[in-house]
């Protein structure tokens, strides 16, 4: 059994990330900045809570709390953040300062020219990230795994601010 630490885990990916990883019997920590959602998602599947706003400067201490409630972390998914994504400096007050998951036109038109037609689900990105942080994925390091429906296929760089959900595993902690 390993321990995942899987930020953003209150909802949408994080959550599903955490979900897929509880199901194959991994020790689960979930941190989030929304205290009832996590609270709620950690007691369904058996993990820790750790209720914390990471864009707070002591926020590393999460990694801390979760390795004395659990042990050490052997893979942090790092999934917490706001979309889409925009450079801070172009941020209102407004979008800093709430988690939202707006649907905009620039969103809608994004899906509308995926090659699959339709935006990814969360359990779609949670699969990837569960293969990415096990043992099939052995040689894999230092990788970007684009998991877009082929939004980007062709394409040698990503977009400059373009969102991720990240993988660490023991090794690189
Ligand atoms: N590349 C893409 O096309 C794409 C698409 C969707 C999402 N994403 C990215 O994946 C990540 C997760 O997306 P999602 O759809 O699950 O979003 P979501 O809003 O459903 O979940 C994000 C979670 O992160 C938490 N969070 C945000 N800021 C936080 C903070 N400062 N401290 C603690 N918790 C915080 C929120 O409370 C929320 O529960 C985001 O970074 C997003 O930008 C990328």
């Amino acid at each position: 059994m390993r321990h995942v630490l899987v930020t953003g885990a209150a909802g949408g990916i994080g959550l599903a990330v955490a979900e897929a990883f509880a199901a194959r019997g991994d020790a689960v920590s979930g941190v989030d900045a929304r205290a009832p959602e996590l609270e709620v998602a950690m007691a369904r599947l058996g993990g820790r809570a750790l209720v914390a706003d990471l864009a707070d400067p002591g926020r590393a201490e999460v990694v801390d709390r979760a390795s004395a409630l659990a042990g050490p972390v052997d893979v942090l998914v790092n999934a917490a953040g706001l979309y889409p994504a925009t450079p801070l400096a172009d941020m209102t007050a407004a979008e800093v300062a709430s988690p939202v998951n707006p649907v905009t036109d620039e969103y809608a038109s994004a899906v509308a020219v995926n090659p699959l037609g339709r935006p990814g689900q969360p359990d779609e990105i949670a699969a990837a990230v569960v293969w990415l942080a096990g043992d099939d994925a052995r040689f894999v390091t230092g990788a970007v795994l684009r998991v877009d429906g082929g939004a980007t296929a062709g394409t040698t760089a990503l977009p400059v601010h373009h969102p991720t959900t990240t993988v660490l595993q023991e090794g690189s902690l």
